[in-house]
């Protein structure tokens, strides 16, 4: 018997024209550095960022550091309760303002360097030892904004002046975010968790937008398909953004290790909403919790993945949405994190190049529809 010739792709092409038969995005758009240079700028330049929900920002001077790549932003309530966007540098000489991801400031963004001192609403108020200087006025000096929006209650950013509002682009997830997650105007930030993980940001995206590994890959996993009625899981496309739900089995007595009996929950369903390109708003049955998924890259092979969990606030936390967190930041998410990482290795492999798509309508809960819908988008974003 021969040896086969290794895969080799050098072009970075691919036709998509045909999913259900033909090849998935060749491997080289998960760890080739050139097709990452464009995802930067064609994608995480341009796209909206999530930063955290309004209620995050309900005092002055409570802010957020928001990183893109190089770019810092901070994110910060003004004495009027207007929420801002800055870029995070000071106009004298470049130094990054503030460099923790959040916090409270008193009235003003004071740069370490040499103490200048911004108001909330970006102009600069003190600037020590300019008051002799010629031809300089505080004026020119403020903070340069950053566009926000706020949907849904979600407070987001774009570098893309020209970005089409995430308002129209994501216009209809409002009332299906609402319907899954009655609680979502009254939360607050219970934890955030951050992971680096060895591992293409896409590698991650698509692990989480297909149900085919659900009962076929590790026990946590098989644990939580047992928590739903997994032939009625549905994985929705709405272009740039889509669903994936699944409804509760009736039957369990117990989830995460917990009992039921005396819990209450804002849903019983396993409810997904992702937005373009990288981030995730979620629930899992029987848990009152709201939780976001944000997949940052940070290189070709790394990702920053961020876990937020927003709780209704006042509320007492139920133990099983508690043990859900738990199972979730020592359980779920570290049995996907070991497949990202086996997963970013075997695209290396001379033995790959490109697979298939698992992509079939009489098994609309496994099929790989949704994953090919998010290759297609990222596919066209920096080639089209
Ligand atoms: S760099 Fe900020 S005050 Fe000098
Ligand atoms: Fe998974």
């Amino acid at each position: 018997m021969g040896t086969d010739q290794p895969f080799s792709q050098t072009d970075l092409t691919w036709d998509y024209s045909d999913p259900v038969n033909g090849p998935t995005i060749p491997a080289p758009f998960f760890y080739d550095p050139s097709i990452f240079a464009e995802e930067k700028e064609r994608i995480f330049m341009k796209c909206w960022h999530l930063v955290g929900h309004v209620n995050e920002f309900n005092e002055p001077g409570k802010y957020i550091v928001q990183d893109i790549f190089e770019q810092s932003i901070v994110v910060t309530t003004d004495k009027s309760g207007d929420i801002h966007a800055w870029h995070n540098v000071c106009r004298h000489r470049g130094n990054r303002l503030m460099t923790e991801r959040r916090g409270v400031v008193g009235g003003v963004l004071r740069c370490k360097y040499h103490s200048w001192c911004y108001n909330l609403d970006g102009a600069l108020r003190a600037a020590p030892r300019t008051e002799h200087l010629s031809n300089f006025s505080k004026e020119d000096h403020s903070l340069k904004k950053v566009r926000l929006e706020i949907f849904a209650g979600w407070v987001y950013i774009t570098l893309d002046n020209d970005a089409q509002p995430i308002s129209e682009l994501a216009a209809d997830s409002e009332k299906i975010l609402h319907r899954f997650l009655p609680d979502m105007d009254n939360v607050e930030l219970l934890e955030e968790t951050d992971f680096i993980v060895d591992a293409n940001w896409k590698v991650i995206q698509e692990n989480s937008i297909e149900g085919y590994h659900f009962d076929l890959s590790g026990p946590v996993h098989k644990d939580l398909a047992a928590l739903i009625d997994f032939k009625d899981y549905r994985l929705t496309a709405f272009d740039k953004w889509w669903t994936y739900t699944g409804p509760p089995n009736t039957e369990v007595s117990h989830a995460y290790g917990k009992p039921l009996e005396g819990a209450t929950w804002q849903t019983d369903w396993f409810f997904n909403l992702g937005l373009w390109p990288n981030t995730t708003f979620y629930s899992f049955p029987y848990t009152d919790m709201i939780g976001t998924f944000i997949m940052i890259p940070l290189a070709p092979e790394k990702s920053l993945l961020r876990f937020g969990y927003y709780v209704p606030k006042g509320r007492e936390v139920p133990d099983v949405t508690k043990a859900a967190i738990a199972w979730m930041n020592t359980q779920l998410g570290p049995e996907d994190i070991e497949l990202n990482v086996t997963n970013q290795k075997g695209l290396h492999s001379f033995g790959f190049g490109s697979g298939r798509y698992l992509i079939d309508e009489n098994l609309p809960n496994q099929s790989e529809h949704l994953v090919f819908h998010f290759h297609k988008l990222c596919y066209q974003a920096i080639r089209e």
